[in-house]
């Protein structure tokens, strides 16, 4: 069999009842055989991006982050959408991956995106700016079909388990994709 291709999934939601976190969780639970998701909940812990405090690899939540974003074969990004974008605490784990440019950890490194709002835009506009980002990574995306999880108060029960199976579903074949999108820009060994 395969060795399966391993995920680092990310919520850029701290909150505890995330509809963010509960369609990452989704995920895991949707995931083809080929693929393994680890959760990383670290982001939180991360200081706001300085370079003052970015010398000698870091500080330790940095750190951390850097070694598993490069350790994993591909990101899982869930993100909310504050205001039109990401989340600063995405945005800021974005920003503390992305450096030195010259050796970060995001280069080359295939991402999913998913999000999930409690309005109708199911976090479009947020979507679009993080791969804006993506682009001064050089960090390739699954273009589409794009994961839009839209009045997520619908989708979810109160154990915030997804229960819209069309959603599961799409949620499913989208990680089949990305399972292919992804191997194929894996480097090949010889
Ligand atoms: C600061 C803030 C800004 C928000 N801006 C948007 C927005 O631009 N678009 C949108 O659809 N929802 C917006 N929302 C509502 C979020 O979709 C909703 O709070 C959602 O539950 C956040 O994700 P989470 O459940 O994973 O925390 C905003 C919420 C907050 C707290």
């Amino acid at each position: 069999m395969t060795t399966p291709l391993k995920v680092l999934g990310v919520s850029g939601s701290l909150r505890t009842g995330s509809y963010n976190r509960a369609l990452l969780r989704a995920a895991i639970e949707l995931m083809p055989p080929d693929m393994s998701i680890e959760e990383y909940n670290g982001i939180g812990d991360l200081p706001l991006y300085n370079p003052d405090i970015d010398v000698q690899g870091g500080p330790a939540p940095a750190v951390a982050w850097r070694t598993a974003v490069h350790a994993a074969d591909a990101l899982l990004i869930v993100t909310p959408e504050y205001n039109f974008g990401p989340s600063a605490a995405l945005k800021n784990a974005i920003d503390w991956a992305s450096r030195p440019p010259a050796t970060s950890v995001l280069h080359a490194k295939p991402i999913a995106l998913m999000g999930a709002s409690t309005g109708m835009s199911g976090t479009t506009r947020a979507q679009l700016a993080l791969r804006q980002s993506f682009v001064f990574t050089q960090s390739p995306v699954l273009s589409g079909p794009e994961v839009l999880v839209p009045y997520a108060a619908t989708r979810f029960d109160a154990a915030l388990r997804l229960t819209d199976a069309a959603t599961r579903d799409f949620i499913h074949r989208h990680l089949v994709r990305f399972a292919e999108f992804a191997r194929r820009l894996a480097p090949k060994t010889p």
